[in-house]
């Protein structure tokens, strides 16, 4: 599995006129293909990767950032809360300041190299539930977009792989639901001395019901974190789609280190545009080069990257382009609007561990030299981890006041409004990290969000950063989900399991008891768990609303679709990469099927 595209390349040798990877846009060896891929993340890489299979298509996929290879932080799961922000591999954007945060501004990387966010996020593994999926076929109007006519696709994506250490896993996974033989492979953590207080804890309290695996649609519960990790190494659409498809002389030219300016009209039919070029530089100063598509142009620069390039190609608001100085050429005032994300808030506390937990690499150096030297040797131990122990999933009661007037937020009665991530150590705030100690993390999200914000352009100038506005808090329904998810953390952390392990709540927590106080905490201290989609939805063929139709096609053009986490018109009760590969591979069985019937 370790192939490395230098080897392929070697064993290759000169007979390799196809599948390459080029630094440098003017060596490029053609400036016409059939699809022109634009951004190497989730849904870009493995759209590019799925066309290349057939060999009757050219295919290049730009990618802003550098290749992902050899890059060490990325491939040791424990490291991934260091690639981000403000890192070579991360778009260092950061989002207006947030009236229902007390005004403050949050970092908000993504993955800019080879594998997008997928190549730096924390690889958790959550499909979401059934009702997320239904819901999105039923305000799209197309039925392929429900659950069980994605199961086959879910499980096509995945090879089921043991943890790093090799326990037997019965009961803390279901592996009927999991696929066998797909390019991302998903596994369990090693056991952690943690792990024990959740599942006994799920014992004694009835509202926390254990359950096996939350990847069967209904995920209400507690359940072992799945990561996308073989063998104790980071798997990412990099890995796992493009990496194979170079290896395998497919058809793919992948191009990185150029940033896409815009998408340019190629011609019309019917007076419907197409967008068939693609412009790109390698700087702010540098030259433009332009590629065309003849079949299809694919945008996959993400939730953020997507609509500020449809926008700076003419593509959304006609009236508001105008003002920006755009020239209009496809009014969709959608594009850049409907952003959601999943805000989430850390409960810390103290414990009196006997056992290390993922703090001791921090605290103690001894502790993570040996650590490390285990990691490089047998891919084992705790560098192997990815944040996070469980996961538990929860709902609101359904006459919760905390809905009354705007009404239940949530896709449906299996589908959570709330997210637990039990984490072993100090994380998911905005305190100072402590130099000492041991700790315990109930992160708490919100993952049936109300809010809606946007990306809006602060300039013409492709080169600046989008004006990125997630809006949190701005529905009260949100806020008011967020202080009953803390109740629940802190009763979670209330089982007798825990009687010897907690010491006592750290932190601003500590002193919040009524509701107005927990509220000013969470205000203060909530961060975002990276989940921006929804600034390019679907909707039914026909509708005079939305960006993209169900085949993810632009609404109003010719030759253009958008594949990447922006599609999702609801986000999802889940962290979005596995979303994101589903959408993805469907797109790419839509693209083959278009190419057939054209
Ligand atoms: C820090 C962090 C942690 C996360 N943790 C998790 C997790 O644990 N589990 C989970 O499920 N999800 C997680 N996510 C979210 C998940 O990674 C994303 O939902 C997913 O990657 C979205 O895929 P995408 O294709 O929409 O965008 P991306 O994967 O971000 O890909 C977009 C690509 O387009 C490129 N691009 C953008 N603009 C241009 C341009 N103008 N020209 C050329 N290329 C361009 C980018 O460089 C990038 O490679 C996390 C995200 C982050 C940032
Ligand atoms: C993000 O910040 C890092 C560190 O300063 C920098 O190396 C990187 O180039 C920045 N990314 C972008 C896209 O500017
Ligand atoms: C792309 O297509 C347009 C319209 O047909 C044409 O004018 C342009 O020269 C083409 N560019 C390249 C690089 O082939
Ligand atoms: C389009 O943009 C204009 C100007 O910014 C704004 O007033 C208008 O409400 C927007 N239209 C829609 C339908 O969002
Ligand atoms: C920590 O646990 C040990 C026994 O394991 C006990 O002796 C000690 O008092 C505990 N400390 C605190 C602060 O609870
Ligand atoms: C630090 O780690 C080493 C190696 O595991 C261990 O022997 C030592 O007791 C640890 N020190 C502390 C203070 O926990
Ligand atoms: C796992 O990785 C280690 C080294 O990191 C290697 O020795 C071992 O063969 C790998 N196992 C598999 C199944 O790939
Ligand atoms: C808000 O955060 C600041 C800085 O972390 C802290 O000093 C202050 O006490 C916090 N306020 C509340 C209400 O938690």
């Amino acid at each position: 599995m370790k192939w490395t595209l230098l080897s392929a390349l070697a064993i290759a040798g000169p007979r390799v006129v196809h599948a390459a990877l080029y630094t440098d846009p003017a060596s490029l060896p053609r400036t016409t293909y059939d699809y022109v891929v634009v951004g190497g993340g989730v849904g870009g890489g493995v759209v590019a990767a799925r066309l290349s299979e057939d060999p009757r298509y050219r295919i290049l996929l730009i990618e802003a950032g550098p290749s992902n290879e050899g890059i060490l932080p990325v491939e040791i799961p424990l490291l991934c809360t260091r690639l981000s922000p403000n890192t070579p591999y991360t778009w260092n954007f950061t989002t207006t300041p947030q009236a229902g945060l007390d005004g403050r501004a949050l970092a908000y990387p993504r993955g800019r190299l080879l594998g997008g966010s997928s190549s730096v996020n924390y690889m958790a593994w959550t499909r979401g539930s059934r009702d997320d999926y239904d819901r999105i076929a039923k305000v799209t109007g197309d039925i392929g977009w429900s659950w069980d006519a994605l199961v086959p696709i879910m499980k096509s994506i995945e090879t089921l792989t043991p943890p790093p250490d090799g326990r037997n896993t019965v009961g803390e996974i279901d592996p009927s639901i999991h696929g066998t033989n797909g390019p991302i492979s998903v596994s369990l953590h090693m056991a952690l001395p943690v792990d024990k207080y959740s599942i006994e804890t799920s014992q004694e309290l009835s509202n926390f019901p254990y359950t096996v695996d939350y990847n069967d649609g209904k995920p209400l519960g507690v359940s072992y974190i799945q990561a996308a990790i073989r063998n104790g190494s980071r798997v990412s659409s990099a890995t796992g789609y493009i990496q194979p498809a170079l290896a395998a002389h497919s058809t793919l030219d992948v191009l990185v280190n150029s940033h896409v300016v815009k998408i340019l009209q190629t011609g019309s039919s019917k007076g419907v545009p197409i967008f068939g070029g693609v412009q790109f530089a390698t700087s702010a100063n540098g030259p433009i080069f332009t590629v065309n598509a003849t079949r299809e142009v694919i945008l996959s620069a993400g939730s953020l990257g997507t609509p500020q390039l449809l926008m700076l190609s003419g593509i959304g608001n006609s009236s508001y382009l105008q003002s920006m100085g755009i020239k209009p050429l496809v009014n969709l005032p959608d594009v850049g609007q409907h952003l959601q994300d999943h805000p989430s808030v850390a409960n810390v506390f103290n414990v009196n561990s006997s056992d290390p937990t993922t703090d001791d690499i921090r605290t103690n150096s001894t502790f993570a030299a040996e650590q490390m030297a285990e990691w490089q040797a047998s891919g084992q131990g705790w560098y192997s981890l990815s944040p996070g122990a469980q996961f538990g999933y929860f709902r609101l009661p359904n006459n919760s006041p905390v809905f009354s007037g705007a009404g239940d937020p949530s896709a449906g009665p299996s589908s959570p409004h709330v997210e637990i991530i039990v984490s072993d150590g100090f994380g998911g705030t905005p305190q100072a990290i402590p130099a000492t100690g041991r700790y315990l993390s109930l992160l708490t999200a919100v993952v049936s969000p109300s809010s809606r914000g946007s990306v809006t352009l602060a300039s013409t100038d492709p080169f600046a950063d989008p004006v990125v506005d997630p809006n949190f808090f701005s529905s009260s329904v949100d806020i008011g989900i967020m202080r009953e998810a803390v109740k629940t953390a802190r009763q979670f952390a209330a089982a007798p399991a825990w009687k010897s392990y907690i010491v006592n709540e750290y932190g601003p927590f500590q002193s919040a008891q009524t509701d107005a106080d927990i509220e000013a905490v969470i205000r203060n201290s909530t961060l975002t768990v990276f989940h921006p989609v929804g600034t390019a939805v679907m909707a039914p063929f026909g509708s005079t609303h939305g960006v993209v139709n169900p085949d993810l096609t632009v609404k109003g053009t010719k030759g253009l679709r958008v594949v990447d986490a922006s599609v999702f018109p609801f986000i999802p009760a889940a962290h979005t990469q596995a979303p994101t590969y589903i959408v993805a591979e469907r797109a790419a069985i839509l693209i083959r099927l278009a190419a057939i019937l054209s």
